[in-house]
């Protein structure tokens, strides 16, 4: 029977008839894993579970969901999203390789492409993020990868993900995305042709802001590279975090519409708002990418940005340092509302970011949308007055 997401979300991973009925696979703490015959060892490694580095019960039934939910070959969990990203990419590069990563990546992989990457002799070059199908004519004979995120960290522009695949599949070089944003809920890029997706489930696959986790899936072709090189770099999530990972798959489809009925409130609201200069939610007009995120997406969630007309610092520690309800934080997909201030132009080399204002990047919880709303402009009062 082909099961719709609710129900795959609802379900998978799940086998109560080896856990005495409970529903729920337990995080099992696995480092030891003993063989009753020798027979049965000589197997190693074509059995479930050898050792817990390389995997458990309970990373199984997390990983077995998301595969399910991406419509991947296999997935693979890891401690973060940050080594779910290195992953696939150190999948594929050696000494002498190219790989192209988008302007707009997460800053923090970027910083790994150059201080992992780079000094172990891998050139990495970044793209302008709406590059679309002139990607080509970066292609060299050693490229190996083209790593996208739409929408990008901070910025939200969204690419044209279905033109740079197809350019780099033409070319032979396959191609990753960090569908961290939009979860498979809202994009399916194995569906799209991409070999690989990563996400930070830290974020809105977690939801809960308790949890340090990451996954990367793939197709067919791509898994054996991405399985090994998991392996080969000793990465195993923590069972609690694993436990949380797929406690979060279970309501990942009631989060996110909430979270983008009340984003998409919000950012009307605030755009409307005159000490805003402009909004950078995928689903409105004023987003570079909008048509992409139209054409590509089945919906958005909680996490975007605006760029403010004011850049006096204290006006803006002003604003911040009144609010009640959104609270600063690096992260986002959890159940609370965060906001933090930034300047996203000095992490660009491949394009120019020709905004001059300052940004908020504001991820929406699951608080009430007015009264987020009257957060947020008791906030710009602040900031005008
Ligand atoms: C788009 C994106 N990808 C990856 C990551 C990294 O995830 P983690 O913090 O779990 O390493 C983040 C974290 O903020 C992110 O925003």
């Amino acid at each position: 029977m082909k099961k719709k997401p609710n129900t795959i979300l609802t379900h998978a991973g799940s086998k109560p008839a080896e856990y005495h009925g409970a529903v729920n696979v337990p995080p099992h703490r696995m480092s030891t894993i003993v063989f009753n015959t020798y027979a049965e060892f000589e197997k190693v490694p074509n059995v479930p579970f050898s050792y817990g580095r390389a995997g458990t019960p309970t990373s199984a039934a997390f990983e077995e969901g998301i595969a399910q939910i991406e419509g991947a070959y296999r997935s693979v969990s890891t401690p973060s999203g940050l080594s779910a990203i290195l992953t696939a990419l150190l999948a594929f590069a050696k000494q002498g390789d190219h790989l192209l990563l988008t302007d707009n990546c997460y800053g923090p992989a970027r910083k790994t492409s150059e201080e992992v990457l780079r000094r172990f002799g891998v050139d990495v070059e970044y793209y302008p993020p709406m590059i679309g199908a002139d990607i080509a004519k970066l292609f060299r004979p050693n490229t190996k990868l083209v790593f996208m995120e739409a929408p990008g960290s901070l910025t939200f522009e969204v690419q044209d993900i279905g033109a740079i695949t197809d350019a780099a599949k033409k070319a032979g070089i396959r191609t990753a995305i960090d569908n961290s944003w939009a979860t498979p809920l809202f994009f399916r890029p194995m569906d799209l042709g991409i070999d690989i997706s990563v996400m930070a489930a830290t974020k809105y696959i977690g939801g809960h802001s308790d949890a340090m986790l990451g996954v990367v899936s793939a197709n067919e072709d791509s898994w054996p590279h991405i399985k090994r090189a998991a392996l080969m770099l000793g990465l195993c999530a923590g069972s609690e975090e694993l436990y949380l990972g797929t406690r979060g798959l279970r309501t990942l489809h009631v989060r996110l519409p909430h979270h983008q009925k009340s984003a998409l409130e919000i950012g009307a609201w605030l755009q409307q708002q005159k000490a805003v200069k402009r909004l950078l939610h995928p689903a409105f007009p004023s987003c570079p990418g909008h048509e992409n995120w139209k054409k590509y997406f089945t919906g958005s969630t909680g996490t975007f940005s605006v760029i403010l007309h004011e850049t006096r610092r204290e006006k803006i520690a002003k604003m911040l340092d009144g609010m009640q309800i959104f609270r600063m934080g690096f992260s986002w997909g959890g159940f609370e509302s965060l906001l933090f201030p930034e300047q996203p132009k000095p992490s660009r080399t491949a394009s120019a970011w020709e905004e001059t204002g300052f940004s908020l990047r504001i991820h929406i919880g699951l608080e009430d949308a007015e009264d987020l709303k009257a957060d947020l402009d008791a906030g710009l009062k602040r900031l005008e007055g």
